[in-house]
């Protein structure tokens, strides 16, 4: 049975949690493929919330295999911290797989990525300061340690002889903090390598099994599209590849083998951290709205920026992941609001643009165009089925679906698993036309 990919078609936080968790019964196995505790998943099972930031959310299900990918980066104490809360709140753990292969956060990219940061002042990325940055540089450099190397501290050692002195200059000399030294680190490394040896494995050929025994696998992105390092908006992205091809990359999988893409998306936009936007709201309702949607961070508690929903990034992420079916999340926030503005055009520089530039130049001194619906009153939590939706939310998520072009398949209406509206048959794959 081929893989589904669940992939964010905005800036991150469009509720990918959720809708993994929904998937999760029929599914055997769940594999983040890239990102690392920059991620916040949040899930609502029961009245209880978890917050994951690096063990996919389908551990919170005994028959799920969750596995953190070859394409993540792992900082070993928050894995640690997080199978730890975990365990203790009942949830078993021993099913956690990460690959031998990911790479490691290691202390000194958590102190540079908050010291380049600070040192950007104003041109500062907004990043969540947890190291993804160069962490991921070190791997491109092939200076990295992985996750394997964290069992045999002789490799350790060797690696930090090499990687320390250079790491040193740059946190000493440019960036006046103090050095690292490597007995701490090696010493660290061996805690945290007999912590998790159980946990890790050849990512890659678990997945490929569980493909082969026709097992129902989830890869489960974090960010979003429009953090993508290649295809998002650069120099204002994360560092890995959030869009469906990472799941590739990051999964140990290839193309041929993916085939239902899940886009998710929320009913308006949210960004965090610095870079264009060109739907925000700086007013009080973007205030309103973040408001009503809990819109601050998982991992740093920031404020999330709010905005109207922009179709023009929305039709470029179903093109560059090629979605087949998609949620749309948080509809519920919009109820109460007299009118509802959609992007569906840019003016740049006088002209009407339709195609979204990846540019962050051309980005911010794009101008939305919108159109605008009337909005609806009623709380729409307890709906569950999109004819009794109020007409104007209806058509709302009408003209979303005609913008995307693909069929909007599940209407989140609460944070609940059960706050969901259905159009498609479970399982997902050879469902029949979405009635209309
Ligand atoms: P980094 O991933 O920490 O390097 O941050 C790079 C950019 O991605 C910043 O603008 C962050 O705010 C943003 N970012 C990283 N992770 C997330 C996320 O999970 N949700 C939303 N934005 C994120």
């Amino acid at each position: 049975m081929p893989a589904t990919v669940i992939v964010g078609l905005q800036w991150g936080d469009e509720g990918k949690g959720k809708t993994t968790d929904f998937l999760a019964e029929q599914v055997a196995m769940v594999v983040r493929y890239q990102g690392g505790d920059n991620a916040g998943h949040t899930v609502v099972l029961g009245g209880e919330v978890f917050k994951l930031h690096l063990v996919p959310s389908g551990v919170l299900y005994p028959h799920i295999t969750s596995v953190i990918g070859p394409g993540v980066v792992v900082n070993p104490a928050t894995l640690i911290a997080e199978l730890d809360e975990l365990a203790a709140r009942g949830v078993n753990v021993d099913k956690v797989r990460v690959s031998r292969a990911a790479h490691v956060i290691m202390p000194y990219h958590v102190a540079l990525d908050r010291a380049s940061e600070a040192r950007l002042g104003p041109a500062k990325v907004g990043t969540t300061g947890r190291g993804i940055g160069p962490a991921y540089a070190d791997r491109a450099a092939r200076i990295g340690l992985r996750m394997e190397d964290l069992l045999d501290p002789d490799v350790v050692r060797r690696k930090l002889e090499r990687i320390l002195p250079e790491k040193n200059v740059l946190l000493t000399t440019v960036y006046g903090l103090p050095p690292c030294e490597a007995d701490s680190l090696v010493e660290q490394a061996r805690a945290w390598g007999d912590r998790l040896r159980d946990h890790l494995v050849d990512a890659t050929w678990l997945v490929q099994d569980a493909l082969r025994r026709g097992d129902h696998v989830l890869l489960e992105g974090a960010q979003g599209t429009l953090l993508d390092l290649d295809h998002g908006s650069y120099p204002f992205v994360t560092s890995s590849s959030p869009v469906a091809g990472g799941a590739c990359t990051g999964g140990g999988i290839g193309p041929l083998q993916v085939d239902e893409v899940i886009g998710v998306m929320k009913a308006y936009a949210t960004r965090v951290g610095s870079g264009p936007f060109p739907t925000e709201l700086e007013d009080g309702l973007g205030e309103r709205i973040a408001e009503r949607g809990h819109e601050y961070g998982t991992t740093t508690g920031r404020r999330r920026r709010v905005g109207w929903f922009d179709a023009v990034s929305l039709r470029y992420a179903v093109a560059v992941n090629s979605v087949t079916s998609i949620m749309l999340n948080k509809l519920d926030i919009l109820s109460g609001l007299e009118e509802i503005r959609l992007c569906v055009a840019y003016e740049i520089d006088g002209r009407r643009v339709e195609a979204w530039p990846s540019s962050a130049e051309l980005l911010a001194r794009a101008r939305p165009i919108y159109e605008t619906f009337p909005g609806w009153a009623e709380e729409i939590h307890d709906v569950r089925s999109l004819a009794d939706l109020p007409e104007n939310a209806r058509r709302y998520v009408t003209a979303l679906e005609e913008q995307a072009g693909v069929p909007i398949v599940l209407v989140s209406v609460g944070p609940e698993r059960t706050q969901t509206i259905e159009r498609a048959w479970r399982p997902m794959r050879h469902r029949p036309p979405v009635p209309s």
